[in-house]
C-alpha cells in the first residue's frame, strides 16, 4: 500500500486476478477504471478502483455477461431504463387501455387482482372460469362494471380459451386444482387442469400474440412430494419453455411462486375458526408445521410486479414471512376467546412439514432484490444480457429458503397481520 493506494501486485492479490487480465480489463473498461499514476509512472489503485474491478469480475465471471453487456450495466443504461419502465408501469399507465384475461378470475386471488385493476382503466377484464354461481356472486360483489366480461369456460377447452383470448394483451393464469388432497386422489384431473390447461393458455396466448402471461405457481412446486406440486412444477417449466419456441412473437411468459395466501378459499384460517366456533378440536397435521404466508394484497401486488419485471422464463419468488402453525392457532383462539383441544392427525398424502421456495440448483441461478428472488431460466443462452432488473444483485451467501429456518413472526405480529386483513 502506497499513500493509501494499491500497487498492481496488491490488486492482483485482492481480486484473485492475473496481471494480464487486469491490464486487459483496464483497457476495455477505461472509462470506468482510471488508476492514478505515481511520479515514477507506476499505476496506483484506489479503494474505488478495487470495488469496480470486483464488480466487473462478478459480471463477467459469475454472471456470464459479455464485455459489452457488463459495460452497459456499469454505465447504468439497463437499470435506468428498467427503473423508468417500472415507475411508469407502477403509475398504472401500463394497464390503461389493455385487454386482460384472468383464468380463475372468480377465485380469491383473481377477485383481488380484478379489484386492483379496475381503477387502472384497462379496456376490458375478462373473467374465465367454470362455475356460473361464482361468477354471479362476483358480479353481485363488484356491481355493474362495464369493462368486465364473464366467460364460462374450462382451461382444458382450447377452443373456448382461444375465443376468450381474442385480442388480449395480458393474461393472469390462476385457474388451477390447488388442493393437495384432492389432487393426490385424482391425479389425472390435476394433470388435465394444471398441465394441459396451462399449455392451452400458452397456445391461445401465442395465437393472439399476447404481450405478457403470468402463471401463479406455489411453494409446493419446489422438490414436490404432492401431485399438485408436481403438476405446478411442470406448468412452470411449460411457461419457461414457451419463451424459447415462440419465434418472432412478442409474448413473454413468466411465473410467480408463493406460499399460503392468508384467508384464501380452503385455507386454514377459516377452517380453524369453524372448528373453534363449533366446539370441535382443531385438527393439525403436526404441531411442528411451519409455513410461508402472504396477505392477499401482497400476493396481488407481487403478481403485478412480475408483470412489470418479466423478461421471459423467470420464476419470481417473494420474500415472505414464516410462521409456526401453533402460533397461528393460538392467535385465532385468543381473538375468538374460545378454547378447544388440538388433535394432531399426522401428515396427509402429499403434505410436508415445511415448505421451500427454491431448490439448491435454482439458488445458483437466481438474483436477489430486497423484496424477492428472481430465478433465471435454465434454458437461458450463455452471455444473454436481457436479464437486468432494477436493484437486483447476486445473492450473498447461503440463501436456502425454507419455512423451517425462520425467523418466525411473533404472535403479536401474526395478530396484527390478521387484523389488517380483517381475518380476526
Ligand atoms: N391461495 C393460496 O394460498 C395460493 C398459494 C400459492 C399459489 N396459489 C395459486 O394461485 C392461484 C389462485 O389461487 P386462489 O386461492 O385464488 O384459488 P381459488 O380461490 O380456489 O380459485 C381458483 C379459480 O380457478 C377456477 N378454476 C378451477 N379450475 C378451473 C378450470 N379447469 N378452468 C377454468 N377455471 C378453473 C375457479 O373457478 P371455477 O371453479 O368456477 O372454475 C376459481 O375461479 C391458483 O393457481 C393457486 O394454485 C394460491
Amino acid at each position: 500500500m502506497k499513500n493509501g493506494f494499491l500497487t498492481i501486485g496488491e490488486l492482483c492479490h485482492r481480486t484473485g486476478l492475473k496481471e494480464h487480465t487486469l491490464r486487459y480489463w483496464e483497457r476495455e473498461f477505461g472509462s470506468f477504471l482510471k488508476p492514478y499514476r505515481s511520479k515514477g509512472g507506476h499505476r496506483r489503485y484506489s479503494d474505488e478502483d478495487l470495488k469496480k474491478l470486483l464488480r466487473i469480475k462478478e459480471l463477467l465471471k459469475e454472471r456470464g455477461y459479455t464485455i459489452k453487456g457488463a459495460k452497459r450495466i456499469l454505465k447504468g443504461d439497463g437499470n435506468i431504463r428498467d427503473e423508468e419502465e417500472e415507475r411508469s408501469l407502477r403509475k398504472g399507465n401500463y394497464f390503461r387501455g389493455k385487454k386482460i384475461l384472468i383464468t380463475g378470475g372468480t377465485g380469491t386471488v383473481g377477485r383481488e387482482i380484478t379489484r386492483r385493476l379496475l381503477p387502472l382503466n384497462p379496456s376490458v377484464i375478462r373473467i374465465y372460469s367454470r362455475d356460473e354461481t361464482k361468477q354471479f356472486h362476483m358480479q353481485e360483489e363488484l356491481g355493474q362494471v362495464k369493462n368486465i366480461r364473464y366467460f364460462i369456460g374450462d382451461v382444458r377447452d382450447l377452443r373456448r380459451l382461444e375465443m376468450a383470448m381474442e385480442e388480449v394483451d395480458i393474461v393472469f393464469h390462476l385457474a388451477a386444482l390447488k388442493h393437495v388432497g384432492s389432487c393426490e386422489y385424482n391425479p389425472f384431473e390435476a394433470i388435465n387442469t394444471n398441465v394441459y390447461g396451462s399449455q392451452n393458455v400458452i397456445n391461445a396466448a401465442l395465437k393472439v400474440n399476447a404481450e405478457k402471461v403470468i402463471f401463479a405457481s406455489t411453494d409446493k412446486a419446489v422438490n414436490p412430494v404432492s401431485t399438485m406440486g408436481a403438476t405446478k412444477l411442470v406448468a412452470e417449466k411449460l411457461f419457461t419453455a414457451a419463451n424459447f419456441y415462440k419465434g418472432r412473437r412478442r409474448t413473454i411468459f413468466a411465473s410467480v411462486r408463493f406460499g399460503n395466501v392468508l384467508g384464501s378459499r380452503g385455507s386454514v384460517i377459516p377452517l380453524f375458526k369453524n372448528q373453534l366456533m363449533n366446539g370441535k378440536p382443531i385438527t393439525l397435521t403436526s404441531k411442528r408445521m411451519t409455513r410461508f404466508i402472504m396477505s392477499l394484497k401482497e400476493a396481488a401486488e407481487f403478481i403485478f410486479k412480475a408483470v412489470y419485471l418479466a423478461k421471459g422464463g423467470e420464476v419470481f419468488v417473494p420474500k415472505m414471512p414464516m410462521i409456526r402453525i401453533m402460533d397461528l392457532v393460538e392467535v385465532i383462539k385468543d381473538s375468538l376467546g374460545l378454547h378447544t383441544n388440538i388433535k394432531e392427525i399426522g401428515i396427509r398424502p402429499g403434505e410436508k412439514l415445511y415448505e421451500e421456495l427454491m431448490t439448491k440448483d435454482e439458488e445458483t441461478r437466481s438474483l436477489e432484490r430486497d423484496d424477492m428472488y428472481i430465478i433465471l431460466p435454465l434454458l437461458r443462452e450463455a452471455g444473454e444480457d436481457k436479464y437486468l432488473y432494477p436493484d437486483a444483485y447476486i445473492p450473498k451467501g447461503d440463501n436456502h429458503y425454507t419455512s423451517e429456518r425462520g425467523p418466525f413472526l411473533s404472535r403479536d405480529e401474526i395478530r396484527r397481520l390478521l387484523q389488517e386483513e380483517r381475518l380476526i
